[in-house]
């Protein structure tokens, strides 16, 4: 048996948590309960990296050390949770995954996007989100409500240009992939950013809205 894996993607302050919260209810009312994990984490261990990554610190933090720790995180929440999820025919639902990795160490910090395909390759073997969500929303608008959260971690202090390279590089990737990709406009209403999630959770896995 295997389950379905849905991943959901986008730039800070994109509404992640709120529609993460739809769509797993969702999946619920349609007799679809999901495993709701996140990246980096989602296990005691990938968590402990996590707090790695995201505490702001003085040192210089080497780009490739925080590559190699994203995929330190996956091979361990892979391992521990989404395999052996998928493999009894859980459905999981992960907020960010693979895709992060080329939007924010590829497009923002500009490392080789072969590098992490490499990667990728090495960690994941053959597992690849079935369906993932981009939310997707202009920079300064997703800032601006990112800035009203109390503590801004490691990530979230870069600037406005930064950011636009992470948005570009999931934008890229999501025409590479039209099929696994859907793309939410996230700059209009709520109602509607989860009336544009309804459908595509009828079309591409036969989920109906009630
Ligand atoms: P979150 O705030 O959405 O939980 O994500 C934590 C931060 O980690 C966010 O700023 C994006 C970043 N990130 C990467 O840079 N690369 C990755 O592969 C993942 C999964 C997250």
């Amino acid at each position: 048996m295997t389950g379905v894996f849905i991943t959901l993607e986008g730039v800070e302050g994109v509404g992640k948590s709120t529609n993460l919260t739809y769509i797993q209810s969702k999946l619920n009312a349609s007799g679809h309960p999901v495993v709701v994990t996140r990246e980096p984490g989602g296990t005691e261990m990938a968590e402990e990296i996590r707090h790695l990554l995201l505490q702001p610190r003085s040192e210089p933090v080497s780009e490739m050390a925080e590559l190699l720790l994203m995929f330190a995180a996956r091979a361990q929440h892979l391992h521990a949770l989404i395999k052996p999820s998928l493999n009894a025919g859980q459905w999981v639902l992960c907020d960010r995954f693979t895709d992060a990795t080329f939007a924010y160490q590829g497009g923002g910090r500009g490392l080789p996007l072969h590098w992490i395909s490499n990667l990728e390759t090495m960690v994941q073997q053959t597992i690849k989100p079935d369906l993932t969500f981009l939310l997707d929303l202009p920079v300064e608008i997703g800032l601006e409500r990112a800035a009203k959260r109390s503590e801004l971690d490691r990530f979230e202090v870069e600037k406005k240009t930064f950011f636009e390279q992470v948005r570009n590089a999931y934008l890229m990737r999501a025409e590479q992939e039209p099929d696994r990709f859907a793309i939410i406009d996230a700059s209009v209403s709520l109602s509607e950013v989860h009336a544009q999630i309804d459908k595509v959770l009828a079309e591409k896995l036969g989920v109906k809205a009630e």
